[in-house]
């Protein structure tokens, strides 16, 4: 589904580029579909006009072998391939120099690929989550690109090309939304079962917005605030949930599974797999691929009424 949407989607951000990086690449991939077309309809109006011409002569008889008229097409056939892809190419340095320079980012944001998850971070203001990526509008921002695992590819369409995700390699890109809004992505290269369910989403805010938005984020979590949350509290650091997952302000402090010190604040979970929602929150926990097929969460073993305190605990992380 994902990669259906991520095909569609990759249209979408080439027809409809929403920030500079997809823009420049638009224009190339317009000028490219320009010269394709006319290509496409020379190629189309040789092979009729030579059509056209063999009708009108008699049948038996036969050309001159001496007689060399696909000479002059086969010079054609050479040169035009030569200054097509000559033309492509001188055109095509000005977008690839742009994309690859980081020069001018206000902000920085560190993003790690794992199966099946991307984890989320600020180096400036000691910021971890996890799948939803925000970014002030109108604003370019450096991408650095790493993988704990396997090669992923971080691609959001009506942004920016994509660009792999490489295990010991630090790859720059470079992302800027003209405007406010939700932009999904997520993993372009194939990574294994749970590929599928690795989205990602940009959402940009205002400048004002997002810096209030990373201020709440580099706050630990709040305390429980009443019996029913310290008992899910109690639950999630008395269970495995605590040997994967940090909660920034308790002592759950591992980074292998995504940070959880402000889930609730996220709109999805699992990469993409599953709303954030209280009943899909407490699938998630018991069941895991149930609704993330391979996922390396497992289930953990609790009754329902540790699971009703867990995912309680768990919704009150704004
Ligand atoms: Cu990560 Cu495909």
């Amino acid at each position: 589904m994902v990669g259906s949407s991520l095909v569609l989607g990759g249209c979408r951000g080439v027809l409809d580029p929403r920030g500079r990086a997809a823009s420049q690449t638009s224009r190339l991939a317009w000028l490219m579909f320009v010269i394709a077309t006319l290509v496409f309809l020379l190629v189309v109006g040789i092979l009729v006009a030579g059509a056209l011409r063999r009708r009108g002569e008699v049948a038996d008889e036969r050309p001159d072998p001496h007689d060399r008229p696909g000479g002059v097409m086969t010079m054609i056939g050479v040169a035009l391939p030569v200054v097509v892809i000559t033309i492509v190419l001188l055109v095509s340095f000005g977008p690839l120099a742009s994309q690859a320079s980081t020069s001018g980012a206000s902000l920085t944001v560190r993003i790690t690929g794992h199966r099946w998850w991307w984890q989320v971070s600020y180096p400036d203001s000691g910021v971890v989550t996890a799948n939803e990526i925000h970014i002030p509008a109108g604003r370019k921002v450096r991408l650095e690109l790493t993988s704990d695992d396997v090669i992923h590819s971080f691609w959001i369409p009506e942004l920016a090309g994509k660009r792999d995700l490489i295990p010991g390699q630090v790859n720059e890109m470079w992302i800027e939304s003209d405007d406010v809004g939700r932009f999904g992505g997520g993993c372009a290269e194939y990574c294994g079962i749970g590929h599928t369910h690795m989205s990602a989403v940009v959402v940009a805010d205002t400048p004002d917005e997002f810096q209030a938005w990373l201020a709440d984020q580099a706050r630990p979590a709040a305390n429980p605030a009443d019996a029913q949350l310290l008992a899910g509290q109690q639950v999630f650091l008395g269970s495995s949930c605590s040997y994967c997952h940090r909660v920034a302000g308790t002592n759950a402090q591992s980074d292998f599974g995504p940070d959880l010190t402000h889930v609730a604040s996220r709109e999805t979970l699992g990469a993409g797999a599953f709303l954030n929602e209280p009943d899909q929150l407490a699938r998630w926990v018991t069941d895991p691929p149930s609704l993330k097929p391979g996922t390396l969460m497992p289930g953990v073993q609790l009754s329902d009424s540790e699971v009703a305190d867990l995912v309680a605990y768990l919704e009150s992380l704004h």
